[in-house]
């Protein structure tokens, strides 16, 4: 099946037939990969998310279209799963666990020294695009309560000094102008 152009009618009310351009091309191999198999619309919308960083309705209207899927269903599975982002992310996604163990060991401190030195509270993005913290459940890594994992690194045994020298070196060595643009893009 060709992803190029989508020409059935799509529904938009805006007379284009479905004619423009699909800017989801990157997705096609998933689309395909998964055509014949039932029940996989979860995967295509991890596999979205890997691709895009997050699900803009642009996206969840495209995977509704090519499975044939209504909207509204595309967007209630989404939406029920907390793994899915619906915003940009920054360039570093830190997901700091607040499960039980992590939250006895001083996870809300940590919470604190993070929203402190990257002035933002939880669920936010920083003005130069590159942190966004999230509170997330057990991270499976009890024994080194509180712990963090920063796009796919863990760090463990946090105290307010540890992780403010972690996000100052990630600072350090990120270019500001790029995380920009790849947030925006
Ligand atoms: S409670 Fe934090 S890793 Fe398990």
């Amino acid at each position: 099946m060709s992803h190029e152009t989508n020409e059935h009618d799509h529904g938009c009310g805006c007379g284009c037939h479905g004619e423009k351009t699909n800017p989801f091309t990157e997705l096609n191999p998933v689309l395909d990969h998964y055509a014949d198999i039932p029940g996989s619309l979860i995967s295509i919308l991890q596999k979205a998310q890997e691709l895009y960083g997050f699900l803009s309705v642009e996206l969840m209207r495209h995977i509704a279209l090519e499975t044939h899927t209504s909207i509204a269903k595309v967007y209630g599975v989404a939406t029920f799963y907390t793994q899915f982002r619906f915003e940009p992310v920054g360039k570093y996604l830190i997901m700091l666990c607040q499960g039980t163990a992590c939250h006895v060991n001083g996870s809300k401190m940590v919470e604190e020294a993070i929203m402190d030195y990257l002035d933002i509270k939880e669920g936010e993005t920083t003005a130069d695009g590159l942190f966004t913290l999230n509170n997330v459940a057990c991270l499976g890594c009890c024994s080194l309560s509180p712990v963090m994992m920063i796009n796919d690194d863990t760090y463990g045994q946090l105290t307010k000094e540890k992780v403010t020298h972690i996000l100052a070196e990630l600072k350090e060595k990120a270019d500001p102008l790029q995380a920009t643009q790849e947030v925006t893009a």
